[in-house]
C-alpha cells in the first residue's frame, strides 16, 4: 500500500555558481521540480521547495584564477545572476540559498563532526600529486596531460573533454600542473573516507527492494553501482576554497564539495524556517530530489549513506532524474558557449517565459536524451500555444464580450454533444494528476492542453458566431461551457505556465482557483462580468529565430577559431640565416587569373614579379574567384624549382596562410610596394 505522507520536501540540484543557468539545467531539473511544487501548492499541500547555489568545488577556483579574482567574487556574481533568472522564469522556490552562507558552513561542519566523532569515517593516507612551485596539492582538475585514449594533450586528471573518458591523474601521459606548468611530484596526504561498502546492505534493501518504482534509468544506475561493489569515498580535499575540515590536524583541508553540497538542502531549509525539523526529521515527509542523470550516484547512493550514517533524517521517496537535453544536435557545453542561457533568453524574449517553460516540458528528456531546436521552439509556440491554447481562450472571451457585454451567460438546456464534451473534460483530471504524481510531466502537459483542444473543437463544431443569428439561448449555453473550460485551464496550466494562468484569471476577473475545483461544472457564476481580453501568446516570426541561430553560429565559429589556434603546428627545425637568404621572396602583382580546366581547386595566374611575367598554378580556386585576384599584390617565392601541374609549368609559389575555418588567405604588403621588392 502506498505510504501516507503529511508534507512534501522538494529539492532541486544546487547549480554550481561558476556560470549562468541554461536550458539543459531547466529541462533536466528546475522546470519539473517547479511543476511538481506548484501542483502540490494548488492542492493545498504542506510543501516546501528548496534550492540554492553550489559555491564550492574546483571549477570555481579555476575560473577565479583565470580571471584574476577571488572565488567569492565568482560565486557572488553567478549566484545573483542565477537567482534572479530563476525568479524571472517563475521558478518559485520557497528559498534560494547558497552554500557559502554561515548557516550552511555550520550545518555541514556539524554534520561532518558528528560522523567523525562517532567513528563513521576511515582515515587513510595516500600519495597525491603535489605542485612544488606553488606548494599545493593538486586536485585532479588541476593536472593536465595527454589522454591515453585519444591523444588530446589538454586532458584533465579527472576527464578528457575531447573523447569523454573518465580518467585518473595516474593515467595521464606527461602530467603537469595547470597552475604552474611544473611537473608535479607525489606526496603523502591524509583524508577522511565514507566507507560506502558498509552501507551496501542498507542500499540494496532500500533501493533495490523497496524502490522498484523508481525510473528505470535511476534504478538501473543504482543497481550497477551496488553490484559493482561500493568503495570508500574521500570526503575531504586539499584545497583552500571550501568548508574547513573541522578536526585537529586538518589544516589546508576542506570538505569535498559533494559532501557539503547536498547538506545544502538541509541548511536552505533552516534558512527558510525555524520549523525545518518538521520537514527533515519526520517519517511522514515525502522528500523528492529533482536532479540530472549525472547526479544520480550522489543523490541515491552517497547522500543517503551520509543521512543514514548521521541518523534522524528522512530519505528521499523518489529521485526522478532526467536525461540530458542537447541543443541543435550538439551536447550543451558551458565552456564552448553552446547553450541557450536563461538570462539571455529572458532579455531576448520578454513576456515569453511560459513559451520556454512549455517547450522545455513538452520536450523534456524524461526517458532519453532529447534535442532542443529553435525551429521546434517556434513551431510549438505558433501551432500549439497560439493556435490551440491562445486561440480558444481568446475566442471564448471575445465572443462573450461581443454578444453579452462581458457578462457570463447562463447555461441552458444541454445537448447530447454538450454532455459528450463535458464527459470528455471530466476524464482529464485523473490522468493529469496521475501523470504529475508519477513525474510524467510531458504527458501531464498534454493532459492540461487537452482542455484547450477540446474547447477549440467545441467552438469549431458548435459555431456560436453562426448560431447567434438565429438562437441566442443556444449561444449562451455554448459560451457558458467555453468559459467554464477557460476557468479550468487557469487551474490546469498553472503548474506549467503560471504567467498565462495568471493572465486568464485576470481576464476572467476571478480569484485564482484551487486544484479541487478543476472540472467542476460551475467555476464562474452566470452574470459575473469578465475583464478585458488580451492575447495570451503571440506568433514568433522567423527573424527572431534567425537571430538565435546566428548567435549559435557565432559560438560555433569562435570555437573553431579557438580550436585552430590551439592546433598551431610545432615550430620546424632551426635554419641558418644563409638558408633563409637562399629563399627569394618578392612582392608581385597578379595580372590575370583563370580556372584550370577540369579541376576544382586550381587557378592559372599570370604574375608580374618585377623580374619577369610568369605563370604560377595555385590551389586557391575554392577560396578566391579570378575576378577577386586581378590587380592584387601578393608575396611569391620566385626561385622555387618549376613544376608541371596539369600540363602547365608553374614557376614559383604564392605565400598564403590558413584561417580558423580552413580558408586560405593571401598575404599582401600593408601598403603598395613596387613589384619585385624583396622580402627579408
Ligand atoms: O551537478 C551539479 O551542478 C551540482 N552542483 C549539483 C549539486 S546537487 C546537491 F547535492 F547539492
Ligand atoms: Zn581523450
Amino acid at each position: 500500500m502506498a505510504k501516507e505522507y503529511k508534507r512534501y520536501l522538494v529539492t532541486s540540484a544546487l547549480p554550481y555558481a561558476n556560470g549562468p543557468v541554461h536550458i539543459g539545467h531547466l529541462a533536466g531539473v528546475y522546470i519539473p521540480s517547479d511543476i511538481y511544487t506548484r501542483y502540490l501548492r494548488l492542492r493545498g499541500a504542506d510543501v516546501i521547495s528548496v534550492c540554492g547555489s553550489d559555491e564550492h568545488g574546483v571549477p570555481i577556483t579555476i575560473k577565479a584564477r583565470k580571471e584574476g579574482v577571488t572565488p567569492q567574487q565568482i560565486v557572488d556574481r553567478y549566484h545573483s545572476i542565477i537567482k534572479s533568472s530563476f525568479e524571472r522564469l517563475g521558478i518559485a522556490f520557497d528559498i534560494y540559498s547558497r552554500t557559502s552562507s554561515p548557516t550552511h558552513r555550520t550545518t555541514a561542519s556539524d554534520f561532518f563532526r558528528k560522523l567523525y566523532d562517532e567513528g563513521k569515517f576511515i582515515e587513510k593516507t595516500s600519495m597525491q600529486y603535489y605542485d612544488e612551485d606553488t606548494q599545493t596539492f593538486l586536485a585532479d582538475r588541476y593536472i593536465v596531460g595527454t589522454c591515453p585514449h585519444c591523444g588530446n594533450d589538454r586532458a584533465y586528471g579527472d576527464q578528457c573533454e575531447k573523447c569523454g573518458s573518465t580518467l585518473s591523474p595516474d593515467e595521464l601521459i606527461d602530467p603537469h600542473s595547470a597552475v604552474s606548468g611544473s611537473v608535479p611530484v607525489k606526496r603523502e596526504t591524509k583524508h577522511w573516507y565514507l566507507p560506502l561498502d558498509r552501507y551496501e546492505p542498507f542500499l540494496r534493501d532500500w533501493i533495490l527492494e523497496s524502490h522498484r518504482e523508481w525510473r528505470s534509468n535511476v534504478y538501473g544506475q543504482c543497481k550497477s553501482w551496488i553490484d559493482m561493489g561500493l568503495q570508500p569515498r574521500a570526503v575531504s580535499r586539499d584545497l583552500d576554497w571550501g568548508i574547513p575540515v573541522p578536526v585537529e590536524g586538518a589544516e589546508g583541508k576542506v570538505l569535498y564539495v559533494w559532501f557539503d553540497a547536498p547538506i545544502g538542502y538541509i541548511s536552505a531549509t533552516k534558512d527558510l524556517t525555524p520549523d525545518w525539523q518538521k520537514y527533515w526529521c519526520s517519517d511522514d515527509t515525502k522528500m523528492v530530489h529533482f536532479i540530472g542523470k549525472d547526479n544520480i550516484v550522489f543523490h541515491c547512493i552517497v547522500f543517503p549513506s551520509m543521512l543514514k550514517a548521521h541518523g534522524g533524517f528522512v530519505l528521499p521517496d523518489n529521485v526522478p532524474a532526467n536525461e540530458f537535453l542537447n541543443l541543435e544536435g550538439d551536447k550543451i557545453s558551458t565552456s564552448r558557449n553552446w547553450a541557450v542561457w536563461l538570462h539571455e533568453y529572458l532579455d531576448d524574449f520578454p513576456g515569453k517565459e511560459d513559451v520556454l517553460r512549455y517547450v522545455l516540458c513538452a520536450n523534456a528528456p524524461e526517458t532519453k536524451d532529447n534535442d532542443f531546436t529553435w525551429k521546434d521552439f517556434q513551431s510549438r509556440n505558433n501551432s500549439e500555444l497560439v493556435a490551440v491554447l491562445g486561440n480558444f481562450v481568446n475566442r471564448a472571451l471575445v465572443l462573450t464580450k461581443k454578444y453579452y457585454d462581458g457578462a457570463v451567460p447562463a447555461c441552458g438546456q444541454l445537448t447530447d454533444y454538450d454532455r459528450q464534451t463535458l464527459d470528455e473534460v471530466a476524464q482529464i483530471r485523473a490522468s493529469l494528476e496521475r501523470n504529475i504524481e508519477t513525474y510524467h510531466f510531458r504527458e501531464a502537459l498534454k493532459d492540461a492542453m487537452t482542455y484547450a483542444r477540446i474547447g477549440n473543437k467545441y467552438l469549431a463544431d458548435t459555431e456560436p458566431w453562426k448560431v447567434v443569428k438565429t438562437d441566442h439561448e443556444r449561444v449562451k449555453t455554448i459560451l457558458n461551457i467555453a468559459l467554464q473550460l477557460t476557468a479550468d485551464l487557469s487551474i490546469a496550466i498553472e503548474p506549467f505556465m503560471p504567467f498565462s494562468a495568471a493572465k486568464i484569471v485576470k481576464m476572467l476577473d476571478i480569484k485564482p482557483l484551487n486544484w479541487d475545483l478543476l472540472g467542476s461544472e460551475t467555476l464562474i457564476e452566470a452574470g459575473h462580468r469578465i475583464g478585458e481580453p488580451e492575447l495570451l501568446f503571440e506568433k514568433i516570426e522567423d527573424d527572431a529565430i534567425q537571430r538565435q541561430l546566428d548567435k549559435l553560429e557565432a559560438a560555433r565559429a569562435a570555437n573553431a577559431a579557438a580550436e585552430a589556434a590551439n592546433n598551431v603546428t610545432e615550430q620546424k627545425e632551426t635554419v641558418s640565416f644563409d638558408d633563409f637568404q637562399r629563399m627569394d621572396i618578392r612582392v608581385s602583382t597578379i595580372l590575370a587569373a583563370e580556372k584550370v580546366a577540369k579541376t576544382k581547386k586550381l587557378l592559372k595566374l599570370t604574375i608580374d614579379t618585377g623580374i619577369d611575367k610568369r605563370t604560377i598554378v595555385s590551389g586557391i580556386a575554392e577560396h578566391y574567384t579570378p575576378e577577386e585576384l586581378v590587380g592584387r599584390q601578393i608575396l611569391v617565392l620566385v626561385n622555387l624549382a618549376p613544376r608541371e601541374i596539369k600540363g602547365i609549368t608553374s614557376n614559383g609559389m604564392i605565400l598564403m596562410a590558413e584561417d580558423a575555418t580552413g580558408r586560405l588567405v593571401l598575404l599582401q604588403p600593408e601598403q603598395g610596394v613596387n613589384s619585385g621588392a624583396m622580402i627579408g
